[in-house]
C-alpha cells in the first residue's frame, strides 16, 4: 500500500508535528498543503471565521506529489472555527479521493467541533478509516493528548491498513 500524509498547519505548528510523526512511523510520503496567500497573524482569527462561515476555498499551491499515485491518503487539519481549515476544503474539492483509503485527523485546542465530520462529507467514494482527534494546549501548544495514544494509532494504521 502506497501512502501519503497531507496536512495543513499554520506556521508549521501542531498539525505538522503529528503529520511528521505519522509519516515517520508509517514510512509514508508527506507533503504540506499551503495557501497561495499567507494569513496575517493579527487578522487570521477574524478572516478564518469569515472563510469557514462562507465555506470559502482559498487557492492552494500545486502539490509536488500526485494523489493518484497513492492507495492511502492520510489528511490532517487544525480546527478552525469548529471545522476544517479552509485550505483543506479547497484540497478536497479539487482532488478526488474516490476508492482510496482515507485516514482523517484533526488537531484542536479544546473545542474540536465537527472538522472530521465536515471533511468526511467531502471524501466522496473513499473508504474512511482510523480517524483521530488530537488536542494541544491553546496557550503553550503542548500536546494534551497522551503521546502513547498517538503512537498506538500510528501502529494500528501500519498493522491494519499498510501491512508494512
Ligand atoms: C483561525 C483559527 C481558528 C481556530 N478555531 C478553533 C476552534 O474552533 N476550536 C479549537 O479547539 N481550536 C481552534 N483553533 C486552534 C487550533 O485548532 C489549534 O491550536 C491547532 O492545533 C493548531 O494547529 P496548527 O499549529 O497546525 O495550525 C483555531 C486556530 C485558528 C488559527
Amino acid at each position: 500500500m502506497k501512502a501519503l500524509v497531507l496536512y495543513y498547519s499554520k506556521e508549521g505548528g501542531n498539525t505538522e508535528k503529528i503529520a511528521k510523526r505519522l509519516a515517520e512511523g508509517t514510512g509514508a510520503d508527506i507533503e504540506r498543503i499551503e495557501t497561495v496567500l499567507d494569513y496575517n497573524a493579527e487578522t487570521v482569527d477574524e478572516q478564518g471565521k469569515k472563510e469557514v462561515d462562507e465555506k470559502f476555498m482559498p487557492p492552494i499551491k500545486q502539490l509536488t506529489k500526485n494523489v493518484k499515485d497513492y492507495d492511502v491518503i492520510m489528511l490532517g487539519t487544525p480546527t478552525w472555527w469548529y471545522s476544517m481549515a479552509p485550505a483543506i476544503r479547497t484540497f478536497l474539492n479539487s482532488v478526488s479521493v474516490e476508492e482510496k483509503i482515507v485516514v482523517l485527523f484533526q488537531t484542536h485546542a479544546g473545542r474540536p467541533g465537527n472538522a472530521i465530520g465536515d471533511m468526511r462529507a467531502l471524501c466522496k467514494g473513499a473508504v474512511l478509516a482510523d480517524e483521530n482527534i488530537i488536542e494541544f494546549d491553546l496557550n503553550t501548544n503542548e500536546l494534551v493528548t497522551d503521546i502513547n495514544e498517538i503512537d498506538a494509532w500510528i501502529k494500528k494504521i501500519k498493522d491494519d491498513i499498510l501491512w508494512n
